[in-house]
C-alpha cells in the first residue's frame, strides 16, 4: 500500500491539472451516512421512489419535507473528517486543482476547499418547487415564518411549496455545474476520484471522460466501485486514513 500511495503522490505532484470527484464515501468518517452501503445506507433503509422525486415530493409533500429537514440537522451538526481536510491541503499545493462533489453537504467548504462544485446540489438550500423566479429560484429559509409541523412553507413569490435545492432522481443536473465539471474531467493529468460507487449517471461518466483523454485515475475506496475497473491506482481503505497519507507522501516530495 505504502507503494501505491508513493505513486499516487507522484502522480498529483507531476500534474497541471488535478481534477478531484467526491461521493458520499468521503462524509462516512463525519458520521453522514452513504446511499448504498448494505448496512446503514440510506437507501438500504427508505425508497428513493418515495423520498427523491418530484412526484413523491407532490404526493407527500410533509414526508419528504420531513425527511430532508432530519437530513438537513444531521449533515449540520457533522463536522469534516481527516479526508476533507487533506482534500482542503491539497488546494493548497496545487494552482489548477477542482473539486467536484456530488455530496449534498457542506463539509468539504467548512474544511476549507474552494470553488466546490455541486453536482447534486446543497440541503442547506432551498428553492421554489417551480423555480417561479428562474431556475433556480433560491428562497432563504430564515427570511420565511412557517410552521415546522405542517411541512414545507410556500414559496412567498408564487405560493408553490419549497423545496431542498438537491438533485432528485429524473431530475437534470444543473446546467453551469454540470459545464464545469465536465471541462474540468476533460483537461485533467490526474482524477481522483473518492469515495463514490459510480453508480449515478452522469456524475459517473466523469472519470471515464477524463481516462478518455489520457489522465491517469487514482480511486480511493474501501471496496470495488464502478470506477475501479478504469482506476490506474486504486487505493483501497477509508478516505479518512488514505488521503492524508497521500499528504504525507506530497510533503516529502515537496522537500
Ligand atoms: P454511494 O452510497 O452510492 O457510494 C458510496 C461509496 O463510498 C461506496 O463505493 C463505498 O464503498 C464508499 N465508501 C464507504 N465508506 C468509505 C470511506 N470511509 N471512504 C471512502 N469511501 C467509502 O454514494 P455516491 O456514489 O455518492 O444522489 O452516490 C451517488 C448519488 O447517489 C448521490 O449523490 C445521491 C445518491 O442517490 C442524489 O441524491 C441525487
Amino acid at each position: 500500500m505504502d507503494d501505491l500511495i508513493k505513486q499516487a503522490a507522484q502522480a498529483i505532484h507531476d500534474a497541471q491539472v488535478v481534477t478531484i470527484l467526491t461521493g458520499a464515501g468521503v462524509s462516512k468518517e463525519s458520521g453522514v451516512p452513504t446511499f448504498r452501503d448494505a448496512l446503514d445506507g440510506l437507501w438500504a433503509k427508505y425508497d428513493p421512489q418515495e423520498l427523491a422525486t418530484r412526484y413523491a415530493f407532490k404526493t407527500n409533500p410533509k414526508l419528504c419535507w420531513d425527511w430532508y429537514e432530519w437530513r438537513r440537522e444531521m449533515v449540520g451538526k457533522a463536522k469534516p473528517n481527516a479526508g476533507h481536510f487533506a482534500l482542503a491541503k491539497l488546494q493548497g499545493y496545487k494552482t489548477n486543482l477542482h473539486l467536484v462533489t456530488q455530496n449534498v453537504d457542506s463539509l468539504h467548504e467548512i474544511a476549507g476547499s474552494k470553488n466546490v462544485v455541486h453536482l447534486h446540489g446543497e440541503l442547506s438550500q432551498t428553492k421554489c418547487f417551480d423555480d417561479c423566479q428562474g431556475d433556480p429560484t433560491i428562497i432563504d429559509l430564515e427570511t420565511l415564518v412557517y410552521d415546522k409541523d405542517i411541512g414545507p412553507p410556500p414559496c412567498p413569490h408564487c405560493f408553490a411549496y419549497v423545496r431542498p435545492a438537491v438533485v432528485w432522481f429524473g431530475e437534470l443536473l444543473p446546467k453551469h455545474e454540470y459545464k464545469l465539471a465536465h471541462e474540468y474531467s476533460q483537461n485533467c493529468d490526474v482524477m481522483l476520484v473518492v469515495g463514490t460507487s459510480g453508480l449515478v449517471s452522469p456524475a459517473s461518466q466523469l472519470p471515464t471522460i477524463a481516462k478518455a483523454k489520457g489522465s491517469i485515475i487514482i480511486e480511493v475506496n474501501p471496496d470495488e466501485s464502478m470506477i475501479t475497473r478504469i482506476a490506474d491506482i486504486k487505493l483501497d481503505g477509508a478516505s479518512g486514513e488514505i488521503l492524508p497519507k497521500v499528504i504525507e507522501a506530497m510533503d516529502e516530495l515537496q522537500k
